[in-house]
């Protein structure tokens, strides 16, 4: 009776399969990897805010009155993008002093507005009040009004934006 071996064949058959997977299998993460990194690298990223936003020329302040400038910043976390609107009041005590502050009331972030007639920034939300300066007159606030860090450039003011 004649013994059965094992076929040549076979065995080349089987290596090629095992060459034929493993230049599959590289070929795959070659076309794949960059294409799932693609598809996940927006989750994994998060834009931080620091800029430098022009609120415009210096001279278009008045002295004495505070002057709302409003702006709006989109900022993408993820596959999210979110737009944020910011307001910023200029107040200028004199030609040579500024101070450049948040409407954001400190309480529970609702946006003061200020009101010539009793001088003073009011807060819709819980009748707070604030100083020119932003220091709190009355109400529920903690703190003073958020102060912004600004430079002056070829007679523009401009603010640093940051957040993380
Ligand atoms: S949010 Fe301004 S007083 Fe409460």
């Amino acid at each position: 009776m004649a013994k059965k071996t094992s076929s040549p064949n076979l065995d080349r058959r089987d290596f090629a399969k095992i060459v034929m997977t493993f230049l599959g299998s590289i070929m795959g993460a070659i076309v794949g990897l960059p294409i799932i990194g693609y598809i996940i690298s927006p989750a994994l990223k998060t834009q931080e805010v620091d800029d430098w936003i022009s609120l415009g020329a210096l001279d278009g302040y008045p002295i004495g009155t505070p002057k709302l400038f409003s702006f709006t910043r989109t900022k993408v976390n993820g596959w999210e993008r979110t737009t944020n609107s910011y307001g910023v009041y200029v107040v200028r005590k004199s030609a040579a002093e500024t101070t450049v502050i948040s409407n954001v009331c400190t309480h529970l972030s609702c946006r003061v507005k200020w009101d010539e007639e009793a001088h003073a920034y009011l807060c819709p939300c819980h009748d707070a009040q604030f100083e020119i300066t932003g220091e709190v007159i009355y109400g529920p606030p903690p703190r003073a009004m958020d102060e912004y860090e600004f430079k002056i450039e070829d007679g523009n003011i401009l603010i640093h934006l940051t957040e993380g």
